[in-house]
């Protein structure tokens, strides 16, 4: 007998199909996105009162591994968690010392309580929080921290204003708000996550 297969809806067509666009363009992603500043690194160890040297990281939707370099080249002994075929292999020829787990946030491959941090660089919002924040408790050994972060426009630099101003006009959007409101990104249902938050230029 034939078991009935619940059929996904359209919203979560767009969604998987958004997911998997980063695959077709990781090397152009590679190439062409900004990496992260050191000051956002030295911020997290002041944050979470632990330098990254030695501590153990859980890099999740590592993507093309660029935010996972940084805590690597801190000494941090780091292991990186991704879903999309074309970003891992990416991923594989940028570091080919750190190991990658395929996997995504609302169902982390690793063991629970074995991480001191667990960072979602421009990540967190391809989670599903429901699922994602009870999956942070679980592997975050008792004291260890999630960092959440997005890179977003300056948009208090009048050229990098105009510049936004001009996207929005000729795409026909506002994605200039859409970026100002970083808080509505960190979404967590549940309450249990005490977060702090701090702008870095
Ligand atoms: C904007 S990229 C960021 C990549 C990398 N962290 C960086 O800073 O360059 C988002 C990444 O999240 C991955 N991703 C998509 N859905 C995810 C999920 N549910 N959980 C974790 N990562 C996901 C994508 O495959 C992609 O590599």
């Amino acid at each position: 007998m034939a078991t009935p297969r619940a059929t996904p809806s359209a919203d979560r067509i767009a969604h998987t199909l958004r997911v998997h666009s980063f695959n077709a363009a990781a090397a152009q992603y590679a190439a062409g996105r900004p990496s992260y500043p050191p000051a956002l690194f030295d911020t997290i160890e002041e944050l979470t009162g632990r330098p990254l040297a030695g501590s153990r990281v859980v890099d999740v939707g590592a993507g093309t591994g660029m935010a996972t370099a940084r805590p690597h080249a801190r000494g941090a002994e780091v292991i990186a968690v991704e879903p999309g075929d074309g970003m891992a292999a990416e991923f594989r020829r940028t570091l080919p010392d750190v190991p990658i787990v395929r996997g995504d946030g609302d169902a982390l491959p690793p063991a629970g309580h074995c991480a001191d941090l667990l960072t979602y660089a421009q990540a967190w919002h391809w989670t599903d929080p429901a699922k994602a924040v009870p999956e942070v408790l679980r592997v975050l050994r008792p004291g260890g921290t999630p960092a959440l972060w997005w890179n977003t426009d300056a948009l208090d630099v009048p050229w990098i204003a105009q510049a936004a101003e001009r996207g929005d006009r000729h795409f026909g959007l506002d994605l200039s708000a859409e970026k100002r409101n970083v808080n509505a990104r960190v979404a967590d249902p549940t309450g249990r996550l005490d977060l702090v938050r701090r702008q870095i230029r």
